[in-house]
Formats: C-alpha cells, sequence, structure tokens
C-alpha cells in the first residue's frame, strides 16, 4: 500500500513538472532561459529567487531590477558583492547568512542561505546574540562559468517574465 502510494506521488510529482514546463509559453530565447533558470543546475537561479509562481524567495525580488538594460542585469548577476545579506549570530553559538524577511517584536525570519535550497527560519527574537552585515557569503560565483549567450538567455526570460519583454538580448549586450 506504502509503495503503490510513492509510485502515485511519483507520478504525480512528475506530470506536475512536465506540466510546469510545458506551461511556459514565450518566445524562444526566453523559453530557454526558464530552463536554465529553474531546470539546470549550472544556474540553479530558481533555487534561490521565485518567478513565474515557481523557486524560492530567498534572493531579492527581481521585479525591480528586471527592466535595467541587459549589461547592468548582468554585472548585478555575476556580482560576488552584497548588499542585503547579514550574518546572524544564535546564542547558542550557531551564525549564518541571512535573508531578512519580517520581522516583530518577538520572532524574525530569515532564509538561512548556507542549507541548500535556503531554508526559512523563524527565530525568537531573544535566542539571536547580534546581525551584523555579510562578510562572508558571496553571489554563486558559479554564475561567471555561464557563457554569453546563456546570460542573455537568462536576461531574457527574467525581462520577459517580469514585464513580457519579447526582444532579443544579445550575447554582445552582456559583455
Ligand atoms: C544560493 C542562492 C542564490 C542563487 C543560486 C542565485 N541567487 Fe541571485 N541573489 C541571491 C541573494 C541572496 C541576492 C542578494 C545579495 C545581496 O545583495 O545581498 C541575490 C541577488 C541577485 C540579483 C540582484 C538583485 C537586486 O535587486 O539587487 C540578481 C539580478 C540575481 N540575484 C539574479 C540571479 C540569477 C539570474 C541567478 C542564476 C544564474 C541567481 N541569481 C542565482 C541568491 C541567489
Amino acid at each position: 500500500m506504502l509503495r503503490v502510494s510513492f509510485a502515485i506521488t511519483a507520478a504525480v510529482l512528475s506530470l506536475c513538472s512536465l506540466a510546469s514546463q510545458q506551461e511556459f509559453s514565450g518566445p524562444e530565447q526566453a523559453r530557454r532561459g526558464y530552463a536554465l533558470f529553474f531546470d539546470s543546475p549550472k544556474a540553479a537561479c530558481g533555487s534561490c529567487h521565485a518567478l513565474s509562481g515557481r523557486g524560492t524567495p530567498a534572493g531579492p525580488d527581481l521585479k525591480v531590477i528586471a527592466r535595467v538594460p541587459p549589461r547592468g542585469l548582468a554585472t548585478a548577476i555575476l556580482s560576488t558583492r552584497t548588499q542585503y545579506v547579514q550574518e546572524v549570530k544564535l546564542k547558542s553559538g550557531q551564525s549564518f547568512p541571512a535573508m531578512p524577511v519580517k520581522q516583530d517584536d518577538q520572532t524574525a525570519e530569515y532564509y538561512d542561505l548556507a542549507r541548500t535550497p535556503p531554508e526559512l527560519r523563524k527565530l525568537a527574537r531573544s535566542d539571536i546574540e547580534s546581525v551584523r552585515d555579510n562578510e562572508n557569503w558571496k553571489h554563486p560565483p558559479a554564475s561567471a562559468d555561464l557563457t554569453s549567450q546563456e546570460l542573455a538567455d537568462l536576461i531574457a526570460y527574467i525581462k520577459y517574465a517580469v514585464y513580457k519583454y519579447t526582444g532579443t538580448v544579445k550575447p554582445e549586450d552582456v559583455e
């Protein structure tokens, strides 16, 4: 019985991923960028960013930056400097690179970027020793291995997903 329900779950899951791949209807370049964004281990953007109703919203919402010209967007993707990530240290001695989500008087929520994919953690503020600027976490340096064409495809997808941009982004636009 258990085995049957596992098999059914697996079948449903593979149907779901099939459906989400087929659901994408946009220009060819954006479709390639979408596949890279979510389904390629090389880019893995979707493990930390959410777009098109998929992914993990640990990184910043890409809605604002999507309108920046391609070269600026490429620079942001390739940059390993951080602006938002913090270093949270707990009274237990544990510390982790953290993207702040929300806070109230009692609790603070962060995405823990030390986990893959990043994990949402809800902490009691009384358990937190300190919150500092991040000094160690870097935006995935693996992005540097993307070819100019792959980078252009990713940017075409981000622009299409956010504001239905249907133009072509050329490799030389991101170099
Ligand atoms: C391990 C998680 C992770 C992965 C993988 C990742 N990102 Fe990010 N991304 C982040 C975080 C966290 C930030 C915010 C860094 C900061 O400035 O503090 C960020 C920032 C960005 C920014 C700048 C956003 C802004 O408004 O400043 C862009 C653009 C971006 N990522 C795109 C991508 C793309 C495209 C990929 C795939 C090639 C990718 N990211 C892969 C976590 C990730």
